[in-house]
């Protein structure tokens, strides 16, 4: 009987590779071919000091075997979790290649110079926002927000657009990542890989 199976075009489940890098850096390639607005989002689940768990969608910026980047800003509530518990998950889904990709690691804010360097990037109207939003707190209307932001514009126009404090990055350190690509019928192929003390990665196929 045949189920429908057709062999993977990036990766032979196996026999997959031993580094997990090039597979995601492959994976999110193809994502960024498709017509979806941002292959690069992802959402991350964090851990309260109750136990309770919340989570968002923020932007992939930059992957590396130090782990996966993302900015916002850190008075936030996910900033106010992560300084209670660096614990985390990500999670990235591609409908369209029916792949999910699953990440769990630890949190660590990124230097303020790598902070510095990626705002001073950002168009001058994020970087304006980025003051202008007590991100996570309550705000009474629409008005207010663009009243804030106006008078940030006004202040700012001219002249460098500087950090604001508590705004910046995270790196989620890669100690388990994982790699579902869907099949007919639900039979899927699963591999899950854990990061030993060396830095080298343990590999084990799952079931479904
Ligand atoms: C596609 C998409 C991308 C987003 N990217 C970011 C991001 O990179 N950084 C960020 O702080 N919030 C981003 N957000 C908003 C978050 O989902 C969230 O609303 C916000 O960060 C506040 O979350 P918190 O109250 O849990 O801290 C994005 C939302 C969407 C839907």
């Amino acid at each position: 009987m045949s189920t429908g199976h057709r062999p993977n075009p990036t990766i032979d489940f196996d026999h997959p590779p031993a580094d997990p890098l090039p597979l995601f850096d492959q994976w999110l390639a193809d994502a960024k071919k498709l017509a979806t607005p941002n292959p690069n989002a992802m959402t991350l689940a964090t851990v309260a000091s109750d136990g309770a768990p919340s989570a968002r969608v923020v932007l992939l910026r930059g992957m590396s075997r130090d782990g996966a980047r993302f900015f916002t800003n850190r008075s936030s509530r996910k900033g106010r979790e992560l300084a209670e518990n660096q614990r985390t998950a990500l999670l990235f889904f591609w409908d369209e290649l029916n792949r999910q990709v699953r990440i769990e690691g630890l949190a660590s804010p990124t230097s303020d110079a790598e902070s510095d360097e990626y705002f001073a990037q950002r168009p001058f109207d994020s970087r304006i926002n980025a003051w202008a939003s007590d991100q996570s707190e309550p705000v009474a209307n629409r008005a207010e927000l663009e009243r804030r932001a106006g008078q940030l514009t006004e202040r700012f126009t001219g002249i460098d657009v500087p950090r604001p404090p508590h705004w910046g990055g995270y790196r989620v350190s890669l100690d388990r990542i994982e790699f579902w690509q869907g099949d007919k019928y639900r039979l899927h192929d699963r591999i899950a890989y854990t990061r030993n003390a060396d830095g080298r990665y343990t590999v084990v196929r799952l079931c479904p």
